[in-house]
Formats: C-alpha cells, structure tokens, sequence
C-alpha cells in the first residue's frame, strides 16, 4: 500500500469511516482495552491476506475474530458449557476463547490457518463495541505491531510501525489493560493457551477447577506461542535485582526508585501490566541493554512474565 493512513479521530464520524474501510478490505487498526488491534473484515480472504502482508507475519498463525457480544460469537463457533460459562463471566473482557469452528461460518480460512478450531473475542473498550457494532461483522484483528515487534498501546506506536501500509488507524488514547488478552482453548477441556490480561485465578474460580496448560514451547493449536513474539531490538534481561554496567533498569515496586523506568512504583500488576510496552518501547529507543525487576507471579504478573520472557529469548 504506497499511500498514507489516516489518523481517525474515536468519535462518530471517525468510527463511520473505519467501518467503511473495513468493509471496503482495507486495514484499520483500532484500539480495544488490551493493545490496538489490525482489523480486516474476517470474512474477506484478500483482506485477512493484507494482514499478514502488513506484519510481515508467518501465514500459520491464526487470528482472533472481534464481535460485539457473545450471540454473534456463536455463529462463528460452538460453545460448550465451560465455553459459555466463561463468555458469560468475562465478556466483554480480556479474554480469547478458542472453540471448535462453525461449518457454516463464512470466515477466510487464513483466520484460522486450518485448525477446525476459532480464536473468539468480545473487546470491552468502548471504542472497539462502538465499531464493532457499526461495522457489524467480525473483524479478525492480531496486535497492530510488525511482526516480532512490541503490542501498540498507543495510536503512535502503530504509525511506528505500520504507516503507510494500512489504511487507517483509530485513535483511541492510550490502552487500559496493556498486555494482550488471555487465550483459553474450549475444544476439549479448558487449556491455558496464554496468560493474558485476565487472571488465571479468575478464570479458574469461573469455571470451579483449573485450568489445563499447555505444553511448554506451545503445541500446533498454539502456534502464537512463538519464543520471540514480544522483543524489542535491545537485549533484555529478566529477574535483575540491580542494573549492571551499562544497562537500563525497568523496575516494579517501591525498591526499585532508583530505576530509569518503573512499572509501577507501588507494586500494583495491574498498573504494570499497563505501562509494560510503553516502557519497552521507551528503554529500547535509549539503545542500551535493558535489564527488569523481578514480578511476582500470580495475576496479572504470570502474563507480564510471559511477555518478558519471549522479549528475553535469544534471536
Ligand atoms: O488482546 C488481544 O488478544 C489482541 C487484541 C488486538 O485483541 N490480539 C492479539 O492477537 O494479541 P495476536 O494475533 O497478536 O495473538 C493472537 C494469538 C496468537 O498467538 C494465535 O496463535 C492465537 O491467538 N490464536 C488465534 N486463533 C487461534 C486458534 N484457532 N487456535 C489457537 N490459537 C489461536
Ligand atoms: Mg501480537
């Protein structure tokens, strides 16, 4: 695409012309509460295509398919009952179910990469229900990031990256949550597919049990559990009590004052989990290695740690 993207204002107008570029096979990036997604019309091949031509990402990942709630889901996929007890809690939410596919869904088979199964999802942002409503189709949207580079959590970071290969971007301030949304897997008994921006805890308390995981490294139904999915062009390392020679410190929590970035200065995860991709984006930019406090590991810290981890992954 050898032209410009718009900026589109979030207000009526702006949402009116997403929709119609949207329907027209364009690309449109868009916030919701997670990261900004790059949405194409899912049931269009050409523009699900453009996608991966605009990322630059491998053709086996499968997408996630945006609808506006949990009825329209189920045309696209089969819900079993611990499908439908999580859709019932948790959307519109952080949350992605992957349920088995709808013969008659209509969607381009490079949404699913062939699997049998559907990556569904009801964003909670108001912008991204007010589009989705508009636009009234499902909207397959990965993270609006080149591929292997940081989640967008900002309209800026998606003109980094992508301006002038997408058609437009909607400008819906900064993103709440900040990491990308849970994954659970419902086509047989619920699988942990990647921690996200809804606690495991939550999930598990939803559903009475726990959830299955999967196997480390990822399984052919997960392909988006690539090692180096979350990295930013610095080394990085994870766990880093103090910053060595050299290094930038990102740090967590109130011991951490004397670090260049902190993610949250009073140790709350939820605030971390919001500044993470912004404060990569700003430490990798210094060109220095960057070194991270240690999370903890329980809510929202197992997905920090998760996005950590693949950034630290030597390429
Ligand atoms: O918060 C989010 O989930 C954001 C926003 C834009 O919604 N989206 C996002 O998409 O993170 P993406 O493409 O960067 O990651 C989607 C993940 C990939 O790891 C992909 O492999 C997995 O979802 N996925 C999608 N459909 C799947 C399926 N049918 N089976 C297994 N994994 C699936
Ligand atoms: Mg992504």
């Amino acid at each position: 695409m050898d032209r410009n993207t718009d900026c589109l204002a979030a207000d009526p107008a702006g949402i009116d012309r997403a929709s119609e570029l949207l329907a027209a096979g364009q690309l449109v990036a868009f916030p919701t509460e997670t990261v900004y997604g790059l949405g194409a019309d899912a049931r269009q091949g050409a523009a699900v295509a453009r996608i991966f031509e605009a990322k630059g990402r491998p053709r086996f990942n499968p997408l996630i398919v945006h609808v506006a709630d949990l009825a329209t889901a189920e045309r696209y996929g089969h819900f079993d009952h611990d499908a439908l007890a999580l859709a019932n809690a948790f959307w519109p939410g952080p949350l992605t179910l992957v349920v088995p596919i709808r013969a008659e869904a209509g969607l381009s088979d490079l949404v699913t990469a062939g699997l049998g199964t559907v990556g569904l999802r009801v964003p909670r942002g108001d912008v991204a229900q007010t589009l989705l409503r508009r636009f009234a189709g499902p909207v397959a949207a990965p993270s609006a990031n080149p591929s292997g580079k940081i989640s967008p959590t900002r309209a800026e970071h998606v003109l980094d990256g992508l301006a002038g290969r997408i058609a437009a971007v909607l400008d819906g301030g900064a993103a709440e949550v900040g990491v990308e949304s849970t994954i659970v897997g419902c086509y047989d008994h619920p699988r942990l597919l990647r921690p996200g921006g809804l606690p495991i805890e939550a999930i598990e308390a939803a559903l009475g049990r726990s959830l299955a995981h999967a196997p480390p490294g990822g399984t052919p139904n997960a392909p988006g559990q690539l090692a180096s999915h979350y990295a930013p062009d610095a080394a990085l390392r994870v766990g880093a009590e103090t910053a060595e020679a050299g290094e930038i410190l990102i740090g967590f929590g109130p011991q951490a004052s004397d670090a260049a970035f902190n993610l949250s200065p009073s140790g709350d995860l939820v605030e971390a989990a919001a500044n993470l991709f912004e404060m990569l984006r700003q430490a990798d930019v210094l060109g220095r290695p960057i070194a991270v406090s240690p999370i903890p590991e329980h809510g929202l810290g197992r997905a920090i740690n998760d996005r950590l981890s693949r950034a630290a992954h030597p390429r």
